[in-house]
C-alpha cells in the first residue's frame, strides 16, 4: 500500500511536468511505460509525513490493522540446543513491533515507470517485544534492530481500466541488532546477564550472516511470502474497490499527501482497537 502511493505520488508530479510541455506540441505523445518518470523530493515527503501519520490507523476497510505498533496475534513455538548442555522450549506471544512508522526515504536511489518502481527505505530502530516463556519460565523479551534499510520493488500493470500489483519483492540490509532474553536462567539472573552478554556479542556475525544471505531463517522466509501475498491481495482490492488506474491512483495520492477532506485519512475513532494481522496469518 505504501509503495503504491509513493509510485502514485510521485507519478503525479512527472505527469503535471509533461503536461504544461504538451500545450506546446500538438500530437500527445503516450508515455513510454518503462521510461523512468521525474518526481519532486518535497511532494514525495510531504506524502510520507501522510503515511505516518496513517499507520496509526492502519485500513481498516482493508483490514489493515495499526501498525503503530504492530500487534501479532502469533505464537511462535520453538525448541532448541543450548551448546547441546540444555534443552531450551520457547514460546513467544503478545509479539508487539514499535518504529515502523518511523522511516527515512532515499530519493536518489528511487525509480520508477509506469509499470514498475524501486523504493529505499531506513528505519532506525525497529523493536520487537514478546511475552517469552522459556522452559516454563515468563518474561518479557526484545530483539532491537537498528538501522535497517529496506528496498521494495513492485511491478505492476493496466488492464481493463484498472491497476494491478502484479510483483512485490525487495531486500533487507541490517546494520546492528540488539537482544535481550528474558528468564534464560530464572534461578540465577547473573548468569542470565552473562548469556545475554554472549548472545549480544555473537549477534554481529550473525548480522553479518543475515545481510549476505548466509543465514536462511525458514520460519521468516514463511512469513514474508505470506506477507508478500497479503500485501498483493490487500493493495489490490483496494486498487480495485477505488476504481484505480495508474493516472486515478495518482490523483488520489496527491489528494492524500495533501489531506483533502475527500482523501484516504486517517480518523481517530477508525483506529482499529482488535489489530492483528488475521489475514497475514491466514495467507
Ligand atoms: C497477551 O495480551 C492479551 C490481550 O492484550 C492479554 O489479555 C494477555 O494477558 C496477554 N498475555 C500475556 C502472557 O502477556
Ligand atoms: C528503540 O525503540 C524502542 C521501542 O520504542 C526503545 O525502547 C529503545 O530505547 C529504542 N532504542 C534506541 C537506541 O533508540
Ligand atoms: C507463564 O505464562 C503462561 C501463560 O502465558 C502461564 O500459563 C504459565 O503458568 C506461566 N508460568 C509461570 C511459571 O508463571
Ligand atoms: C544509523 O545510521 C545513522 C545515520 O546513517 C547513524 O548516525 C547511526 O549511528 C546509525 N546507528 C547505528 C546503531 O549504527
Amino acid at each position: 500500500m505504501v509503495l503504491l502511493l509513493v509510485v502514485g505520488q510521485v507519478a503525479t508530479e512527472a505527469d503535471s511536468g509533461s503536461q504544461e510541455q504538451t500545450t506546446v506540441t500538438v500530437p500527445p505523445t503516450s508515455p513510454n511505460p518503462t521510461e523512468p518518470l521525474p518526481f519532486d523530493e518535497t511532494t514525495v515527503e510531504r506524502f510520507f509525513t501522510a503515511v505516518k501519520s496513517q499507520l496509526q490507523c492502519g485500513y481498516p476497510m482493508f483490514g489493515v490493522p495499526s501498525l503503530v505498533p504492530l500487534k501479532l496475534s502469533y505464537t511462535l513455538k520453538t525448541s532448541f540446543d543450548l551448546l547441546s548442555l540444555k534443552k531450551i522450549s520457547v514460546v513467544a506471544s503478545n509479539i508487539t513491533v514499535h518504529g515502523l512508522n518511523e522511516f527515512s526515504w532515499d530519493p536518489s536511489r528511487t525509480r520508477f515507470t509506469r509499470t514498475a518502481a524501486t523504493v529505499p527505505l531506513s528505519f532506525p530502530n525497529v523493536t520487537a517485544f514478546a511475552h517469552t516463556s522459556l522452559n516454563g519460565a515468563n518474561g518479557t523479551s526484545f530483539v532491537e534492530l537498528r538501522n535497517v534499510s529496506v528496498r521494495l520493488d513492485a511491478q505492476y500493470e493496466e488492464k481493463d481500466d484498472l491497476l494491478y500489483v502484479t510483483e512485490l519483492s525487495g531486500s533487507i540490509l541490517l546494520e546492528d541488532a540488539k537482544v535481550k532474553i528474558a528468564s534464560l536462567f530464572p534461578k540465577s539472573a547473573k548468569l542470565s546477564k552473562i548469556w545475554n552478554k554472549a548472545i549480544g556479542k555473537s549477534l554481529p556475525i550473525l548480522v553479518e550472516l543475515f545481510n549476505g544471505g548466509k543465514l536462511k531463517i525458514e520460519y521468516l522466509s514463511r512469513l514474508l511470502s505470506g506477507a508478500k501475498f497479503y500485501a498483493m491481495n490487500t493493495i489490490n482490492n483496494a486498487l480495485n474497490t477505488h476504481n484505480l488506474n495508474f493516472d486515478r491512483l495518482v490523483e488520489s495520492m496527491l489528494k492524500f499527501a495533501d489531506g483533502t477532506s475527500d482523501s484516504l485519512q486517517c480518523e481517530e475513532s477508525a483506529a482499529m482497537n482488535g489489530n492483528e494481522l488475521v489475514g497475514w496469518q491466514r495467507a
